[in-house]
């Protein structure tokens, strides 16, 4: 592809969404496609398939390790910095020497991801949730869901349900119960503390608070324990990126059944096809990528370790890529 051509505006007719630029790379959108320019080429990703993984990397701050929005495109987290690369993750774009990478200081960066986010939106698409709970984000421009967007990310200090801390769901506070969980018991513990450790003893429904929530495939943090982050969530269709983590993490499948795809971090080669049903418990290495598939909407939780120092001693081969050998 020529220089020229790849200069030229990939959408043709206005539909009303603004164009953006970073660096070298330049985003653009038409009825059905996210158009990404770059010094070398150009990538095309569905729209609904670009929102919603932008979505993830502006609501989780670009996550832990990388976020691959498709096997081309693509954010890293430095913690501080992120790279956005189109297929520095895919073999084939490696060996042909076509991948580009660039980094960016991470709030440069977020003020475009969340810019395009809120542009590129139509009114009624909401990237969080189901397909079959959701309008559709194709067409010309047609107003926007900022609320939507802008939910707050539930991210507990010590606990759901504690005094001061994030609320337990109820009809009242707007979480009621989701079509598919209906039959999830919706009682809550009884706690009796003694006196003067009321703010110390808590317990609260997990499953009726997975029950309600408005949104799939979006980790939480409900409980905090110095780094082991507890980050429970509710998962319908697909997970919109593949996860490439910097860190192992553990899945246990709470209810129902979550396939995943499982493949090498680095090149995108298949590793494991892993269907988990409740009661599973896995743990996914640091050297991998992954995406869940969940037809019946299911219960999943992730378990992360927040320790800033892990990405460094898995690069440096310090600490190791999987949590046991057998
Ligand atoms: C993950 O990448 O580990 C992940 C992300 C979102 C989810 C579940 C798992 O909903
Ligand atoms: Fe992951």
């Amino acid at each position: 592809m020529s220089t020229a051509a790849t200069q030229a505006p990939a959408v043709g007719r206005d539909l009303g969404y603004k164009t953006y630029s970073i660096g070298g790379f330049r985003f653009e959108r038409d009825e059905y496609f996210a158009h990404i320019t770059y010094p070398g080429g150009r990538h095309l990703m569905p729209i609904d398939a670009f929102l919603r993984a932008l979505m993830r990397d502006v609501a989780w701050g670009f996550f832990y390790g990388t976020v691959n929005f498709d096997e081309v495109l693509g954010t890293t987290n430095y913690y501080g910095e992120v790279e956005l690369f189109l297929g520095a993750k895919n073999e084939a774009f490696v060996r042909a020497r076509r991948d580009v990478t660039e980094r960016f200081s991470s709030a440069d960066f977020m003020k475009i991801c969340k810019a395009i986010l809120s542009d590129w939106t139509n009114e009624g698409f909401d990237p969080f949730a189901a397909p079959l709970e959701t309008a559709a984000p194709f067409g010309d421009k047609r107003g926007s869901n900022d609320k939507a967007l802008e939910r707050e990310r539930v991210s507990a200090h010590r606990m759901v349900g504690l005094a001061g801390d994030t609320e337990v769901r109820t009809n009242a506070n707007g979480y009621p119960v989701n079509r598919m969980f209906e039959d999830v018991p919706q009682h809550q513990p009884v706690v009796e503390a003694l006196p003067g450790f009321a703010n110390e003893v808590a317990a609260f429904n997990l499953f009726g608070y997975l029950s309600r929530s408005d949104v799939t495939w979006n980790p939480s943090v409900c409980s905090v324990l110095r780094d082991s982050l507890f980050c429970p969530t509710s998962e319908e269709y697909i997970l919109p990126i593949d996860h490439g983590n910097d860190r192992v993490e553990w899945f246990i499948q709470l209810s129902d059944e979550i396939t995943w795809d499982v493949k090498d971090g680095a090149t995108g080669r298949p590793r494991a096809r892993v269907t988990m049903r409740a009661g599973d418990v896995a743990a996914m290495p640091a050297d991998i990528r992954h995406r869940g598939y969940s037809t019946k909407r299911s219960m999943l939780l992730v378990w992360e370790n927040g320790s800033s120092a892990i990405p460094e001693l898995i690069r440096s081969g310090k600490a190791p890529v999987v949590p046991v050998k057998f």
